[in-house]
């Protein structure tokens, strides 16, 4: 009986342990237990001995690089549910897959979206801080201090219909919101009555009409600084703006002047557009209370990280056995 030798797999960052036991047990797979951020020259070693590559979204996989990979490199099996950190027509060109996870991180990044959408208006970050920083200093309840705005009745704005921001909307409807939002295409008539939805044709009006921004479009050519300077300036300077997305569908120093200029009320941002540089006029805000900062972590659960491994994996196994991975990602 003959042995089919197990493809070699390089896994750039570490991962659950769960998903590397499998990993180990399925492919000669290559990990990076200490979890240190590959460098462009390892990654141009592993392209040039590995069948399969899985990189993060941590991981820029250029036209250069994709270039430098050798014969045997077949697929890309991203870690990731966006793959704007992948140049797919360079894979495509060199006639590598590419997959990524999509739909296991709707939920847990929805969740986090509308704790952003709650955190902002109502300075949940600035009022914990309070009794953090300063333990022991608080004076006590009074009328007038730490108010926020309401969130219901308020008018939320979703730019990007997609399956994140149906599930935002969701959410956004039982707190009280009214759903507004702009995609390229409208969605589906009983998605629209289910959520009562407003769809805007326009985005640059539906940005005047709304209290609060949620952006949850994906990251593409198309959607780069969609939140330009000039579209900032036609929110009203009452309203505030979500991203979960990718720090580059918005302008982030028009942002940080509108925010300083007072012509927006505050932001929550959990991406940024040099991750993992923040922009240290960010830092100033959220410390005057204007911005809630996350960390990129609107995914980071620990069971959606064992379904992103499981995805990788089934795609992984389905291309190696022949046939069209699942989450095939095509140009
Ligand atoms: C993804 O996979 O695209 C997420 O941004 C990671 O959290």
């Amino acid at each position: 009986m003959t042995t089919k030798k197990k493809p070699k797999v390089y896994i750039t960052r570490k991962l659950p342990d769960a998903v590397e036991t499998r990993m180990r047990e399925l492919f000669d797979a290559e990990l990076n237990i200490d979890d240190t951020p590959r460098t462009q020259p390892e990654l141009v070693a592993a392209m040039k001995t590995a069948d399969v590559l899985v990189p993060t979204v941590t991981d820029r996989i250029d036209a250069a690089l994709i270039e430098q990979a050798g014969p045997q490199l077949k697929l890309i099996a991203s870690f990731s549910n966006g793959f704007d950190h992948i140049d797919i027509d360079a894979a495509a060109r060199r006639g590598i897959t590419v997959t990524n996870t999509p739909n296991v991180l709707t939920e847990d990044t929805a969740d986090m979206n509308m704790a952003l959408i709650l955190a902002v208006p109502r300075r949940l970050a600035e009022g914990a801080r309070i009794l953090t920083d300063k333990p022991g200093e608080w004076a006590g309840w009074s009328p007038t201090w730490m108010l926020g705005h309401r969130i219901w009745g308020k008018r939320v704005g979703i730019v990007g219909m997609g399956r994140i921001g149906t599930a935002v909307a969701r959410r956004a409807k039982a707190f009280g919101l009214s759903i507004h939002y702009h995609n390229r295409h409208r969605v589906n008539p009983v998605t629209e009555d289910e959520l009562e939805a407003t769809y805007w044709d326009s985005l640059d009006q539906m940005l005047a009409r709304v209290d609060i921004v949620s952006v949850n479009c994906p990251s593409t050519p198309a959607t780069f600084h969609l939140l330009s300077a000039r579209r900032l300036a036609l929110m009203q300077p009452t309203s505030y703006i979500v991203n979960t997305a990718r720090g580059g569908v918005i302008d982030e120093v028009a942002l940080i002047k509108c925010l300083r200029e007072g012509r927006i009320a505050g932001a929550g941002l959990d991406v940024f557009e040099n991750e993992p540089a923040v922009d240290p006029k960010l830092v100033k805000l959220a410390n005057e209370g204007k911005v809630v900062l996350l960390p990129h972590m609107s995914s980071a659960t620990i069971e959606g990280r064992i379904d992103m491994g499981d995805k990788v994996i089934i795609n992984i196994r389905t291309f190696i056995d022949g046939h069209r991975p699942p989450n095939r990602v095509l140009p």
